[in-house]
């Protein structure tokens, strides 16, 4: 996992716009998180490459191995290509077959369903998975933006995903995904917009409220408490578990609130779920391998046999749910 250095508190944002340290941790959770520099030219890529180094120093690979790049995010370089063409450049490749992911919070789900399925069919062997968001260089930092630009931290993690022979019961056992596109303007930034005449109208002034993402807070949270348990069963019921099977809920990190609200419903222990909100906000396709990468550098999972179950929902409206067993 990679987070940029700038570390911003609640307390830095209460200094440019209308909130309190108090709100925002009482309504999220959150305490702070990471933005790249003032300065930007740092894209979601390069994010993704410090990442990328160093899941592959971990798997004891070189870029050269992979026969397959994922890139997940909602907030590419540029509008196009994809930054899995340019994260591709940058590990020094040329050949490498790169896919976009485009599902926000969804996108490592999405992300890991497809590694698992192109590892299962046989059209790779080993792949490069990475989830990647700069969102601090599009949020609106004013006080009219700060439902959501209190919530968003930029950040990346990459997994190294091989294909390998075994008769154990291991690996990806069960995904389960879903899309509502009824609900896309619920959370979306409209502009620009390959809809309109003109992408980037003219004569709309550069703070306009479509440039910024805007966010019916309430309906996705409602949604969200909703059908995060159904697609959790489900999965279960794919991989003809139950939840006493799983060591570990690593869920994307939207609100805490929402979070221990699946806890409760589901009446798991506390140290059944892992939250790290609270450090790096909402990191959208980063949040799940961010909080995986730590639940495993603090030992609560990645014992071989473990089961952990990752779920999540988001933008799209998408949501997901993926049983991943250690061998
Ligand atoms: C965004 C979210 C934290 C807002 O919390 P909420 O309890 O629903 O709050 P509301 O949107 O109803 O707003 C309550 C009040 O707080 C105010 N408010 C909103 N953001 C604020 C902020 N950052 N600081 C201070 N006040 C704020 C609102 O203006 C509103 O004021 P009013 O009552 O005077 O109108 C919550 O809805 C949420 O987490 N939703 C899900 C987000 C999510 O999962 N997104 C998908 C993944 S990206």
């Amino acid at each position: 996992m990679y987070v940029p250095p700038n570390l911003i508190t609640n307390h830095d944002l209460e200094k440019i716009m209308d909130t309190s340290d108090e709100w925002i941790k009482q309504r999220t959770g959150i305490e702070q998180r990471y933005w790249i520099s003032m300065e930007g030219a740092t894209g979601s890529s390069d994010l993704g490459l410090e990442a990328s180094k160093m899941a592959l120093a971990n798997a004891g690979w070189t870029a050269e191995d992979l026969d397959f790049i994922i890139f997940a995010t909602l907030s590419p370089d540029i509008m196009f290509p994809g930054s899995g063409c340019l994260l591709q450049a940058k590990l020094g490749l040329n050949s490498t077959p790169a896919l976009d992911i485009r599902q926000q919070c969804s996108g490592f789900l999405y992300g890991l369903a497809t590694a698992d399925a192109y590892i299962k069919t046989g059209l790779a062997g080993k792949i490069l998975l990475v989830g990647a968001e700069v969102h601090s260089s599009g949020l609106d930092k004013s006080t009219r933006g700060r439902d959501v630009t209190v919530i968003f931290g930029d950040g990346a993690a990459a997994l190294c995903i091989e294909g390998i022979e075994t008769d154990a019961n291991a690996g990806v056992l069960a995904s389960a995904l879903h899309a509502d596109g009824n609900y896309a303007e619920a959370l979306m930034t409209e502009l620009p917009a390959s809809r309109l005449p003109i992408r980037i109208p003219p004569g709309v002034p550069i703070d306009d409220p479509r440039y910024y993402p805007v966010m019916d807070g309430p309906a996705i949270f409602k949604k969200a408490v909703r059908m995060l348990p159904q697609v959790i069963n489900e999965s279960l019921e794919k991989a003809q578990m139950s939840l006493d099977d799983i060591d570990l809920i690593v869920p994307h990190q939207a609100n805490l609130r929402i979070n221990q609200a699946l806890g409760q419903f589901l009446k798991l222990d506390e140290n059944k779920i892992f939250h790290n909100i609270q450090k790096y906000g909402n990191t959208t396709a980063a949040s799940i391998p961010l909080a995986l990468h730590e639940a495993m550098a603090q030992g609560r999972i990645g014992k071989s046999g473990d089961v952990v179950l990752f779920v999540g929902l988001g933008a799209g409206l998408t949501w997901g749910s993926v049983i991943y067993k250690f061998l």
